[in-house]
């Protein structure tokens, strides 16, 4: 048998579209078709990356500039990318990450108003070359992924913005599918959860070849 090829798969989406009940389930999928599973996040995924997630999302540092944040989160990725999914990807591994750079192409991009291609320079020497063969946007409004989150006791530093915060992200989001359809495929994350991961299931095979 020949070895496999290692594969990226990012899950975006608003707070509170449901991600984490999608990796869970693409994550069997993947491993009924063999793979090792790296499951991980942006940022975070490990010690450090970890630790400038604490000093990124601190709902008490109100006074944080967007491009800090921006560097921030380039910090972590490329940390991550350096420790985590690069050895991973060499390895052969699958790779699921919980959000990427179009986290930051949306939320500091357009959200901060900082400028998409501006986001995507400065992460380009974070990312080492590394980019998803696929990203899955759970597409759902801002509203009632916000609404969703509510109930959950502490939000943090981003959670905390405001509802038109959230809602240019949203339509970042929206036009970034757009931009990269090849690579992005925009789910509807009001769905059920089954219908989801079909479509998601039937893109993956289609995309990456996977039967
Ligand atoms: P999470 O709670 O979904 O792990 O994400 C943390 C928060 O950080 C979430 O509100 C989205 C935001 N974020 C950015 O603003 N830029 C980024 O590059 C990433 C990865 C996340």
């Amino acid at each position: 048998m020949t070895a496999k090829k290692g594969i990226f798969i990012t899950m975006e989406g608003p707070d509170g579209a449901g991600k984490s009940t999608q990796i869970d389930l693409l994550k069997k999928y993947l491993e009924d078709k063999g793979y090792n599973i790296l499951l991980t996040r942006d940022p975070g995924g490990n010690d450090i990356s970890e630790a400038i997630r604490g000093i990124i999302l601190n709902k008490d540092f109100t006074e944080m500039g967007y491009m800090t944040e921006l560097l921030l989160y380039a910090s972590a990725r490329a940390q991550l990318v350096k420790e985590n999914i690069k050895p991973a990807l060499e390895a052969g591994t699958a790779v699921i990450a919980d959000r990427f750079v179009d986290s930051s192409a949306v939320y500091q991009g357009i959200g901060r108003g900082l400028g998409i291609d501006t986001v995507y320079k400065v992460n380009e020497f974070a990312l080492q070359g590394i980019m998803p063969d696929m990203t899955i946007l759970m597409d759902l409004d801002a509203e009632v992924g916000l609404a969703r989150k509510k109930n959950q006791a502490e939000l943090d530093r981003m959670e905390r913005e405001s509802v038109d915060f959230h809602k240019k992200v949203v339509a970042g989001y929206r036009d970034l599918a757009d931009r990269y359809p090849e690579r992005i495929l925009k789910v509807d994350a009001a769905l059920q959860v089954q219908e989801i991961h079909d479509i998601i299931v039937a893109n993956i095979e289609k995309k990456l070849g996977l039967e």
